[in-house]
Order: structure tokens, then sequence, then C-alpha cells
């Protein structure tokens, strides 16, 4: 199984988001904070080349904490300035103007000394869907703001949005997919809902989730589906995923004629409890 993943998507958005770097000043480039790596694309460093940059690790109320920092040390020894949001509540987003204006701090002084009145900051935001996007720029705006759409020859009618006098946000997010070369970037990104888990198949995505489940964050697991079972003592051993599997089934009621399991309910059902936050925060990658 091979997920389709088109070389024309990634020529239009890298051009369409070089047309959009010459309007602004700085990037705000959003990850998820529970994959940060996964749901990046490859080839935004190359991309953004050398344009001022502010890594937003969003979502981080549903991260690791603790990975979530290891991720932020990460970040910083590669030479960025990184934070954690949760652009759902607002949460860290203080930080948004303050970086920002450290980031530009360098030019904003040299408009100064000419005597210049320093204009607002323009921002791109960037990331790949689902990332919450729309979510950051309607908290940063406080209202819901009518964002352009994903559409070619984007530079012309963009409108900026003034978030403050500080700082203004062009309307059209730009979308940068993220890469599957390695299947696991795949499944990362389906277990947590960044593309949806049928694009792969419901099943293999459940079955990656269990078996990092099982590994990383078995005690909350076990807790949250009364699993009687015992940690797996092999994780490649497909035999006892399944049977952990099975056990979330029987315990969600997921049962067929002959009483077995039905296998394919279970996983949504999992996965859906996952992506909601249920088994508590977990982190689906870390930086070593
Ligand atoms: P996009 O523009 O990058 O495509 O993403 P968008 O803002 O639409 O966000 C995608 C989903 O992620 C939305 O949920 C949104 O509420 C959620 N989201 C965004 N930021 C955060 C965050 O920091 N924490 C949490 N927990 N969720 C976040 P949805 O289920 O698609 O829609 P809805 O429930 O908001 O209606």
């Amino acid at each position: 199984m091979t997920i389709q993943w088109f070389p024309g998507h990634m020529t239009r958005a890298r051009r369409q988001i070089q047309e959009q770097l010459k309007l602004i000043d700085a990037v705000i480039e959003l990850v998820d904070a529970r994959l940060p790596l996964s749901s990046r694309n490859p080839m935004i460093d190359e991309i953004l080349g050398d344009k001022p940059r502010l890594i937003i690790l969003n979502k981080a109320d549903l991260a690791d904490a603790e990975v979530t920092r290891e991720w932020l040390a990460y970040f910083k020894r590669e030479g960025h300035v990184a934070f954690p949001v949760d652009a759902s509540t607002g949460t860290g987003m203080k930080e948004i103007p303050t970086q920002l204006k450290l980031l530009m701090k360098a030019k904003i002084d040299k408009q100064i000394s000419k005597g210049m009145n320093p204009r607002a900051i323009r921002a791109l935001i960037v990331g790949i869907p689902n990332v919450g996007k729309s979510t950051l720029i309607n908290k940063l705006a406080g209202r819901a703001v009518a964002l352009t759409g994903d559409r070619p020859g984007v530079t012309k009618g963009q409108q900026w949005i003034k978030v403050s006098k500080e700082m203004e946000l062009l309307d059209t997010p730009g979308i940068l997919w993220p890469k599957f070369e390695d299947m696991n970037v795949g499944y990362r990104l389906a277990v947590t809902g960044a593309i949806k888990a049928e694009t792969l198949n419901t099943e293999d995505v459940a079955f990656f989730g269990i078996k990092y489940l099982a590994k990383y964050y078995w005690t909350p697991f076990k807790e949250r589906f009364d699993l009687q079972c015992d940690q797996p003592s092999d994780f490649e051993n497909p035999d006892e995923i399944i049977a952990i599997m099975e056990e979330v089934g029987r315990r969600r009621g997921c049962i067929i004629s002959g009483g077995r399991v039905d296998l394919e309910k279970a996983c949504g059902t999992l996965l859906r409890e996952l992506r909601a936050g249920k088994l508590g925060r977990f982190s689906m990658e870390a930086p070593y």
C-alpha cells in the first residue's frame, strides 16, 4: 500500500508560497506538537530560504509536555525560535507578537534610526492541512476571518488581516503538503487525524497506533480501555497487538455474529477516542 503524493501539488504550493514570500517580512510555520517533523514538509527550509521564521508547535494541549520540551530544545539547537501553542484556547499565543518583534528587531531599529515610523510586521502562516492555521488566524484576529482559499494566482486580490498596530497577516495561509516517502510518517499523520485514516487502511493505522501506545503510553491506554492483558513482551509480534485490538473491541461492544470482534469498528473507535484526547496527552515522535 502506498499513499498517493502528487508532485503537482507540491510544485503549485511551492510557487504559491514563493509569490507570498515577496509580500511579507516573516513566516509563522505551524507544526503539530505531537509530531513536529512528520507534520512538516521536508522541503520547507529550502522553500522559505532565509526569511525570518517562528516555528509554532500547535495543539500542544494534546501533546506529551515532556516530549514537547525536548522538541523545543531540538528546534533551538537547529537555530530556530520555537514555542508551544494551543490555538483553540489561545494559550501561548501572546508570545507570537513578542517573538515576531524580536525576530524583526534589526530591521525595525534601522527604520527608527532613519526617522521612519516602523510599519506593522507582515507575516504569512504556513503549514500542512489541519495543523490549525485557520484556528490560529481567527484567534489572532479575534474574529472569524474569511480566508482566501487555496487557489492559483495568489497575489491577486490578497488582503491583509490586521491583528494589531504592529502585526498583519496575509489572508491566504500557505499550504504545504506532508510527504509520505516513509510509511511511518503517513501512519503518524493518520493516527493523529492530520490525514484521514481511510487514506491508508484504518486497521493498519490503528495497529500502528496500538503498537506505539502499548510501548510508550501503556498505563493510560490500559486504564482507558480497562485492558486485562499485560503489556506486550514483543512489540513486533502482530499476534500480541491484535489481541489488544480485540480486547479494545470487546470493551467497546464491537461484536458481530458468533461473538467475534468487529475489528474495523474497534479500530475506528480507538482512533476516534485517541484523537479526541480521551487517552490523555501523547506525542507520536520524539527527537532522538
Ligand atoms: P487548517 O486551517 O490548518 O487546515 O486547520 P484548522 O484551523 O481548520 O484546524 C483543524 C482542526 O484542529 C480543527 O478541529 C481545530 O479546531 C483543531 N485545532 C486547531 N488548533 C488546535 C489546538 O491548538 N488544539 C486542539 N486541541 N485542536 C486544535 P476540527 O475537529 O476539524 O473542527 P472543530 O472541532 O474546530 O469544528
